[in-house]
């Protein structure tokens, strides 16, 4: 990956203790099973995200929200151990720091998320962090922090001239005025089909991402799963192939996907080649167990293209 310059990648989003709790197989509704292991791992899809453009090499800031619990102060611990600024990770008093309630059975997951402090980062809050968002290449979102907050931070960085990347994760209607915001978004199948009201499906695909952009995103780029993404170049669907690797844990894949794709637009590299690089960042981080532990380094991604040869497998 070419172009000198370090990025400064801008992370707007949450901070969540992840509980996981791993089975051989999902409870059915009102069944009590036996689980392996529980764990409590850092996570929230704003601090993966940083944590996965940092490990890339970004020079990252994450503003987000956490209580005073002890929780809080792990989640502080692990961007400073991943060299993330965090100065503008604010404290709330009286309010839990944001919790996710992760179930793995055989790499797949299920999760429920308690917003906690994470709901209590307001758009005024953005508003202290003028200098940094002007001193961004990219800012990302995502949606585990209020909607308004997240309408907020893409206008005032559009109104700085910046590159905003939206994860619209986890799923919700948005509003166009919203998209009209946004430089890219990122939804998978399923938050594509909410997104448009369009099921996202074979020809329809094409469809449903076009008429996001008809509502104001500049660029789609939807990602399939082991089927790799895809997005439109021109107007036209194009599709990039995914990797075969041994899924571990799939916990932050589309996490990994979206620092990839924001860390080599910072980059300057074309939309195809970011998303390229993205597929292979999250192939690498779905061999690993744990959201941000398996965010790889740009070492492991360099490694990871020449044993492919840049191919998928
Ligand atoms: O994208 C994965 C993340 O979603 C987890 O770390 C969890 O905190 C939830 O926010």
């Amino acid at each position: 990956m070419g172009k000198l310059k370090v990025p400064h990648i801008v992370v707007i989003g949450s901070l969540n203790m992840d509980i996981v709790i791993e089975a051989n197989r999902h409870p059915q509704l009102g069944e009590t099973i036996l689980g392996s292991n529980a764990r409590f791992i850092p996570g929230g899809k704003g601090a993966n995200q940083a944590v996965a453009a940092a490990r890339l090499g970004a020079k990252t800031t994450m503003i987000g929200a956490v209580g005073t619990d002890s929780f809080g102060q792990e989640l502080l611990k692990a961007l400073d151990d991943n060299k993330i600024s965090r100065n503008s990770v604010k404290l709330v008093d009286g309010t839990a720091t944001g919790i996710a309630s992760i179930f793995i059975s055989n790499g797949d997951n299920s999760i429920v998320v308690v917003p906690g402090a994470n709901y209590q980062l307001l758009p005024d809050d953005i508003d202290r962090y003028d200098a940094i968002i002007q001193n961004a290449d990219i800012l990302l979102l995502q949606l585990e922090i209020p909607l308004d907050t997240v309408i907020h931070a893409a206008k005032k960085a559009k109104s700085f001239g910046k590159t905003v990347v939206l994860n619209p994760a986890p799923a919700q209607f948005l509003p166009d005025e919203l998209l009209r915001n946004v430089d890219y978004i990122t939804p998978n199948r399923s938050e594509l089909s909410l997104l448009t009201g369009i099921q996202a499906e074979g020809d329809e695909l094409e469809t449903a991402m076009t008429s996001i952009i008809q509502r104001g995103a500049n660029n789609v780029v939807t990602t399939l799963g082991a089927d790799g993404s895809a997005f439109l170049e021109k107007g036209k669907l194009q599709k990039v192939p995914g990797y075969k690797v041994s899924v571990v844990d799939t916990t932050g894949a589309g996490d990994s996907f979206n620092a990839g794709l924001a860390f080599s637009l910072a980059k300057q590299n074309s939309l195809e080649q970011s998303v390229s690089f993205a597929a292979k960042v999250s192939a690498l981080a779905v061999t690993k167990f744990g959201a941000q532990a398996g965010m790889p380094s740009m070492k492991d991604v360099e490694v990871f293209a020449k044993n492919s040869k840049g191919e998928p497998t």
